[in-house]
């Protein structure tokens, strides 16, 4: 394993939270009716989560000389006002976020600091995906 395949995952991790940010703060200011009391400081507090995530990411990238890339995932964003299809892509977005840490957590001989701070967030999303799992019953 080298430096750049590390960043490589990194950088696939920062661009995925960067398309989550946008896409939790998309579905909060469109959530409508009653859900919305609830949905919209949800959503939020999911956005500002994935910038901390992002931010996080971000700082190991340049701590390994890598650059950190400004652009989010390209998977697309669905518009919608249905509260069901933003928790189900809400779902689908944590369950890719997980799986790309559970991917930089299994790369070889990652130094320890990484690690731990991959894990932390690795766990974060776990919560998520179990928060998103009951808000779908
Ligand atoms: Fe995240």
């Amino acid at each position: 394993m080298t430096n750049e395949d590390v960043i490589r995952d990194l950088n696939a991790a920062l661009a995925w939270e960067m398309r989550a940010e946008v896409l939790y703060g998309h579905y909060a200011a469109y959530v409508k009716g009653i859900h919305r009391l609830h949905l919209k400081p949800f959503f939020e507090g999911e956005a500002a989560e994935s910038a901390t995530h992002g931010r996080t990411v971000r700082e190991q990238i340049v701590k390994l000389g890598g650059t950190a890339t400004t652009d989010r995932d390209t998977a697309e964003i669905v518009h919608t006002t249905d509260y069901k299809v933003m928790l189900r892509e809400a779902f689908e977005t944590e369950k890719q976020a997980a799986a790309s840490y559970k991917k930089i957590l299994a790369l070889p001989d990652l130094d320890s600091e990484l690690h731990d701070a991959i894990e932390q967030i690795s766990f974060m999303e776990k919560r998520s995906i179990e928060e998103l799992t009951h808000l779908l019953e």
